[in-house]
């Protein structure tokens, strides 16, 4: 047994968040960590609502609400959509809670004592009209590569260069609008990443061969950029407050963290929050100070976090010069696209996590949404293959075989696992057949190559319907009725088989498939290959009632409905 700490990109506070987001980050996670527990394993799952910047105070303003306030009510709202998601976090905290203060205004001090933050004077945009400095999204205006005319002033959503607010060609507050803006000069902490370089290379040298190519290829990438020594700190009124006893002239100026020095270090702040609720019985640093080899680190994300997560991070946990917990392995997503588009949080294109669970259960996402998630390339949601993949895989593969076995056995056998003959030979060939389509979804899951693990699964619902066609108890009834209920016996076993190895993808059907035998409890131990090969987990007589329809099918009706209220193409 393994203790596997696990963390998923921390959502942005501003706006619920899209598919796209969900499929590349925590919804992996959350499949990877229910596999784990089901193998026995330690497992913790952290993740938390990022809830720093410029984002999470021009969302609260347009809200015309206190930061704070704003942060409090958007982060429940994220929290109930992820619990209709049926994401099992052992905990889910927020970015600004005290444990997070405390640990990031430690790590500053570790990394001012060691020599990789310098006090430097730069030049900022200031606004007279709004009485401030303006950093970051605070400030609009023309990107100079591309001519686009809303570009931000930390990046261009048109193309995606990274940018600095004085680099703007006619610049606008984005608070009042206002185009009389100076540059001022401010002191701001800088994080000498630049000295770090060389550790950071070695780190990653030592680690990469652990990670997926999107992974390393991406860290390599910024590293032969070279590291660049960073301004870390921000004038603004919410963060992380410089800590007056080591920056007491900065402190006074009201300066605070900037929100990706204080978001990766919010992964040990979420594992305190989930601590302090138990302190008795809950142990934060055992997952990260000093931890021993049995624990392994693994981090969920979409492509455009990864030099954070590989570099950044990294650097900031070796200037620590403390025995914390990095990352082992670092699973990296590409985009979902809708329709080959962008999906858009500013924009609002695209299918947001709250509109899904009005339209159909978590299950149906989660399972169209692994089986389809971008690991080697983008990948487009479009409602045709949405619905297909529903009606093809889980209506009529998985949820009519339940259906159809339990229905046809109840009806000519009653409502018990019926007794019937010996296991013969279409039998055994079956139980190998399961077994190494089993065996082949823990390789893959193992490996975090979660189309293929979900490839493998499908394969073993696949091949119960093969084997109920090639046994067909509805004709095996008429002539040889001990065949017939041998037939659905082992069928019925299948339907045990399913409700295990199905719960990382879709829990709440798992849970019906098992409720069907009466079995409860929310998560089943998983399965052996002899287990698999026996195909006798349910005693003959064990009662089990017929569920209602574990999958509805869509219809063309379905499809156009999505297409008019979300747009298609
Ligand atoms: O890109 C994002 O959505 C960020 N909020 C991710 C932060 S991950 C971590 F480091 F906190
Ligand atoms: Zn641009």
């Amino acid at each position: 047994m393994a203790r596997h700490l696990i963390t998923s990109a921390l959502p942005y506070i501003n706006g619920i968040k899209h598919l796209g987001n969900m499929v590349g980050s925590m919804l992996p996670a959350d499949v990877y960590s229910r596999y784990l527990r089901q193998r026995g394993h330690d497992v913790l799952y952290i993740c938390a609502t990022d809830e720093h910047g410029t984002p999470a105070e021009l969302a609260a303003k347009e809200k015309g609400l206190p930061v704070a306030e704003f942060c409090a009510q958007a982060h429940d709202a994220q929290k109930a959509v992820y619990d209709g998601f049926a994401l099992a976090f052992d905990h889910f905290g927020r970015s600004s809670s005290q444990e997070n203060v405390e640990i990031t205004q430690h790590f500053a001090r570790k990394l001012n004592e060691n020599g990789f933050i310098e006090e430097r004077a730069i030049r900022q945009v200031y606004s007279p009209t709004d009485g401030r400095f303006l950093p970051d999204r605070y400030v609009e205006g023309t990107c100079p590569h591309c001519g686009y005319d809303k570009a931000r002033g930390d990046q261009c959503e048109n193309c995606t260069r990274v940018l600095d607010p004085t680099d703007l060609v006619n610049p606008r507050s984005a608070i009042s609008g206002s185009t009389d803006l100076e540059v001022r000069e401010t002191k701001h902490l800088f994080l000498l990443q630049s000295k770090l370089q060389h550790e950071v290379e070695q780190w990653v040298a030592a680690h990469e061969e652990q990670w997926p190519h999107l992974s390393s290829s991406i860290a390599r990438k910024w590293l032969t950029e070279g590291l660049h020594d960073r301004a870390i700190t921000r004038d603004l009124d919410w963060g992380v407050p410089v800590p007056a006893d080591t920056w007491p002239e900065l402190a006074a100026e009201g300066k605070v963290f900037y929100v990706w020095f204080d978001a990766p270090v919010e992964y040990l702040g979420a594992t305190k929050e989930w601590a302090d609720v138990d302190p008795s019985d809950r142990d934060w640093k055992s997952w990260w100070y000093e931890a021993d080899e049995t624990v392994r680190y693994t981090q969920f994300m979409a492509k455009d976090n990864v030099p954070f997560h590989t570099v950044m991070f990294p650097a900031t946990q070796l200037g620590v010069r403390e025995p914390w917990k990095k990352v082992d392995v670092v699973k990296a997503f590409n985009w979902l696209t809708y329709y080959g588009g962008k999906f858009s949080t500013s924009q609002r294109r695209g299918v947001f996590t709250d509109q899904a669970l009005e339209i159909l259960p978590a299950d149906y996402w989660r399972y169209f949404l692994i089986a389809n998630a971008p690991e080697s390339d983008d990948s487009s949601f479009t409602w045709e293959h949405f619905t297909a993949t529903v009606n093809k895989d889980l209506a009529d593969t998985l949820g009519n075989f339940v259906n159809r076995v339990l229905s046809f056995s109840k009806k000519r056998f009653g409502e018990e696992v019926p007794a019937g003959g010996e296991a013969g030979e279409a039998e055994a060939r079956l139980g190998e057949q399961i077994a190494a389509l089993l065996a082949e979804y823990e390789t893959q899951m193992e490996a975090l190559q979660f189309r293929k693990a979900a490839a493998a699964l499908r394969a073993l619902w696949s091949a119960g319907n093969s084997y109920l066609e090639e046994k067909a108890p509805w004709l095996e009834i008429k002539t040889d009725k001990d065949g017939a209920a041998l037939t659905l016996r082992t069928a019925m076993n299948l339907i045990h088989l399913y409700a295990i190895v199905s719960e990382p993808f879709i829990p709440a059907s798992s849970r019906a498939m098992r409720e069907a035998f009466r079995l409860d409890g929310d998560t089943a131990a998983w399965v052996s290959a002899e287990e698999a090969r026996a195909l006798a987990f349910l005693p003959v007589g064990t009662p089990f009632t017929v569920p209602p329809v574990l999958f509805a099918k869509l219809t063309e009706d379905d499809l156009e409905a999505y297409k008019e209220r979300f747009g298609g193409e």
